[in-house]
């Protein structure tokens, strides 16, 4: 049942983590159940006797000591129950935490972008607490087995016969346990249609997408395909749960006839003397008993099944997570002061996880130290993955990335982030104080104001933080009640986070302007361009800048133009105008597109007109 004794022991331990006072109390109502159903039978087949001998002080005694022992039992169930949702609870809570650490804190993002992995950490948050059961599970039926075994030893000491019973429980178990197999594969089968479904639904009350559903209309089509989905896995499920249900009926006739056969028996020896009323009594005691463990054995292994697949997942998302952490840890983190040579890409290629086509092949480049760097190319071909590997997001498939000679790979991811600047195309709406939301760019400086108001004027977002009503003060967002923001305004926010970083050798800037108005573009652009300069200065920085603008593009000292993951072409600007490529085609037809075709072949006075 479960795969492993050191996974079984890993979950066991967890427990005793969540709550071990509880745990303790659980094992000690288990040894009451083991030793009390026993225990009763024979009290109560003792006290039929000594009435029928006409003993009553005996009879008396025995019945005290029989209700004492049926209370204990029955009272220990109840509080079972009790400590095991208490356990179950915390150490839901616990799993959750943990896988959330795992995936949060994992320097690299492959993870969230492998749908197996993401399914199983929906599964693991959603119901992490069914590991518990497994444990839970595991036990009781460890202490049921103790008590039928008990059980069968007293039952055979009024005839070896009895042990037959032995033979039919398995039967009864065993059949239950098909019908759990499938059960639990109809779990795992089901698990994609519900995430998808729940995904839909989530989908119909997310603000963000609210706009467009309505324009489109196409928000009862979600809700169909949501009712869709859900009715796939009901199906699966249904059908599952079904076939362990006759299944287990079977099990249950089985044991019936087998229980009553054996009672039939006994009832025909009182006769002859071989059997005494009171061991009747005591097999009816114990059939009773027995039905009730098996009862329990059967439920415990039905939450066996879902806490079994719970407990897969938990294990393939350690598995997979962490060996990437551990090797992304490198071996060591001597990141210099400043950049000497620069960063080169040396035939990189790159395929995202979970696909099959590469996005960027077999790309050599130099960014000299120094330098500020601008990739163009048309949508797709690649600039945005080529930002993601440069600031270790993901590792590159094959080839490297070297920082002065070093492969990035064997250096601390935390230390080179540390030295990266970064404003993203997918920028974060972080909801907090705008003070929060702008100082967690360097988490060592949250509490510096005057860092986070350095951060802002030179993200050219301090026009943003007057509009607010206590300026930096002010929570943003609705979640939380607060102030929201137009697409611009929290582009500049994250622009501004991006500028907490002190010292950064690689800044990235990935469409940093595409929220904003053709003013705050250009004046964001202006400061962007003097605050690279002065950061080449000092560290030899390097700044990739990704635009369609070209009027900034033709600025920078190489642009690399990018084609389907390829460079076609690398140069400055009057290189590659001179070359007469894609660039000096692209370049043309946006200043065209501006004033009407012009004279000027670089187009260089009428580009800078518009500065
Ligand atoms: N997470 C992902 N998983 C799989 N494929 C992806 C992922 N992100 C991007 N791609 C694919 O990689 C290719 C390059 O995407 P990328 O985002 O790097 O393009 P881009 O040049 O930045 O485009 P844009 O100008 O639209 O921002 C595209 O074909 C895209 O479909
Ligand atoms: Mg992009």
């Amino acid at each position: 049942m479960i795969r492993s004794t050191r996974r079984w022991s890993a979950f066991a331990g967890t427990m005793w983590r969540a709550s071990p006072w509880r745990c303790a109390a659980v094992l000690l109502t288990l040894a009451i159940d083991v030793v009390g159903q026993p225990a009763f039978a024979v009290l109560l087949a003792g006290f039929t006797d000594a009435a029928l001998r006409g003993d009553p002080a005996g009879a008396g005694v025995h019945a005290v000591l029989a209700a004492s022992a049926w209370a204990a039992v029955s009272q220990s169930r109840g509080v079972r129950n009790q400590l095991r949702n208490d356990v179950r609870d915390r150490v839901g809570h616990l799993v959750t935490e943990d896988v959330m650490r795992l995936t949060a804190t994992e320097p690299r993002v492959d993870h969230l972008e492998d749908p197996r992995t993401l399914d199983q950490v929906d599964r693991v948050s959603a119901k992490g607490y069914t590991i518990a059961d497994t444990v839970w599970a595991a036990l009781e039926v460890a202490a049921i087995s103790l008590t039928v075994a008990l059980t069968l030893v007293v039952m055979s000491t009024v005839s070896p016969a009895l042990l037959l019973v032995l033979p039919v429980i398995l039967i009864t178990l065993w059949l239950n346990k098909v019908g759990q197999d499938g059960v639990r594969r109809a779990v795992e089968t089901a698990d994609e249609p519900l995430r998808v479904g729940a995904n839909l639904l989530r989908l119909t009350h997310d603000p963000r997408v609210a706009g467009e559903l309505r324009v489109t209309g196409a928000g009862g089509a979600v809700l169909d395909e949501h009712e869709r989905q859900w009715a796939t896995a009901s199906r699966v499920l249904d059908r599952a749960e079904a076939r362990a249900g006759v299944l287990l009926a079977a099990g249950w006739l089985v044991y019936v006839l087998a229980i009553g056969a054996g009672l039939v028996w006994a009832a025909t020896q009182i006769d002859s003397g071989r059997v005494g009323a009171g061991d009747l009594v005591m097999i009816l005691a114990i059939a009773r008993q027995q039905q009730l463990s098996v009862q329990m054995a059967v439920n415990g292994f039905s939450r066996m099944s879902e806490g079994v697949v719970t407990a897969a997942a938990y294990d393939e998302v350690r598995a997979t997570v962490a060996p990437t952490a551990r090797q992304a840890a490198g071996e060591h983190d001597g990141i210099g002061g400043r950049l000497h040579r620069g960063i080169a890409l040396r035939d990189l290629s790159f395929t995202y996880p979970g696909t099959s086509r590469p996005v960027l092949a077999n790309l050599d480049l130099e960014l000299p130290a120094g330098t500020m760097v601008a990739l163009v190319g048309a949508h797709g071909s690649g600039k945005t993955s080529v930002i993601k590997l440069l600031t270790g997001m993901h590792a590159p498939t094959s080839g490297r990335i070297e920082v002065d000679g070093r492969p990035l790979d064997t250096m601390a991811p935390e230390a080179w982030r540390a030295r990266v600047a970064a404003g993203f195309q997918d920028f974060v709406r972080l909801q907090a104080l705008a003070r929060e939301s702008v100082g967690v760019g360097d988490l060592t400086a949250v509490d510096d104001l005057p860092r986070v108001e350095g951060a802002v004027r030179d993200a050219g977002a301090e026009d943003v933080v007057a509009a607010l009503p206590e300026g930096l003060r002010t929570q943003l967002g609705t979640t939380f009640g607060g102030v929201d923001l137009s697409g611009g305004q929290w582009q500049k926010v994250a622009l501004a986070r991006g500028h907490m970083r002190q010292d950064p050798l690689l800044v990235v800037l990935d469409e940093p302007t595409a929220a904003l108005d053709p003013l705050s573009e250009s004046e964001v652009y202006t400061r962007q361009l003097s605050y690279a300069r002065a950061m080449a200065r000092r560290s030899g920085t390097v700044t990739v800048v990704v635009s369609h603008r070209f009027s900034t593009v033709r600025m920078a000292d190489l642009i690399i133009v990018l084609d389907r993951g390829a460079v076609v072409e690398q140069g400055d600007h009057d290189h590659l105008m001179a070359a007469g490529g894609t660039y000096a085609r692209l370049y043309t037809l946006q200043r065209d597109s501006y004033v009407g075709p012009a004279s000027d072949a670089t187009g260089r006075a009428v580009m800078n007109d518009e500065h």
